[in-house]
């Protein structure tokens, strides 16, 4: 017999005891620790649940610092960690001049180093929409264009869609026909709806469904929906 196989067997004989081991070891430690807890008061107890109340909120805090940090590096790559290129992009109006890591995404960039984060990042393959923006008025999945590729383009995102407090009418529509539950996707939705009307090959409900079909919603609001891109469209074509 190899010696392959006369190790494949002790570890076939051996894993049985060993998990029988571990669970009983486990459960032993457990009920030693609760009888402990237990005689040793409800001071005790209370101490207790403050100190695992005091490390659950140390390490959430652990984690919002290690959250700013990857954001902050991200957004501050020097020349010797990545090459960077110079942009200019018109971003919601405004004209900016960038320094970007020439791997950046558009949405990286948003989010990012721009912090307007009304762009959703979802799934970051191209499969979900929630990072839909208007790049010079057309339709983009913001996750799978890099900035260096845009220099000089327009773009705009859903927090410069609206007129100062006056919202877009799809906006309005969204709100008036309810059009969303946790509202994860409905950016998205929004710039899809705007950039689908610009395209102005939507004709009928099938149309619609179709061409929306690259924006995805968890909570399935589809039909409110597709209700306001319709009213969209109509009013659109009245105008
Ligand atoms: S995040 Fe871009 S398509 Fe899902
Ligand atoms: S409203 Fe929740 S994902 Fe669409």
């Amino acid at each position: 017999m190899t010696l392959f196989r006369h190790l494949a067997l002790t570890i076939k004989c051996c894993y049985p005891y060993f998990f029988l081991t571990t669970v009983a070891t486990t459960k032993i430690r457990y009920k030693n620790l609760l009888a402990t807890c237990w005689r040793k008061g409800k001071a005790h107890r209370k101490n207790r649940c403050r100190q695992l109340l005091c490390n659950l909120s140390l390490s959430e805090k652990q984690g919002t610092t290690t959250r700013k940090n990857k954001r902050n590096t991200m957004a501050n790559h020097s020349p010797t960690t990545a090459p960077t290129e110079k942009i200019s992009l018109k971003i919601n109006g405004a004209e900016q001049q960038l320094t970007v890591a020439t791997w950046t995404s558009l949405l990286d960039l948003l989010r990012e180093y721009l912090h307007l984060t009304g762009t959703k990042k979802g799934c970051d393959h191209g499969q979900c929409g929630a990072c839909t923006i208007l790049l010079d008025g057309k339709r983009v999945n913001s996750c799978l264009s890099l900035a260096v590729m845009h220099d000089g383009s327009e773009i705009t995102t859903i927090e410069g869609i609206a007129n100062g407090d006056q919202l877009h009418p799809v906006q309005q529509a969204f709100v008036e026909h309810d059009a969303f539950q946790c509202g994860y996707c409905t950016p998205g939705q929004i710039c899809s709806t705007i950039g689908l009307i610009n395209e102005g090959k939507a004709k009928t409900l099938d149309d619609i469904r179709d061409l929306m079909s690259g924006n995805i919603c968890r909570c399935g609001a589809y039909s409110n929906i597709v209700k306001v891109v319709q009213e969209a469209l109509e009013r659109s074509q009245n105008a």
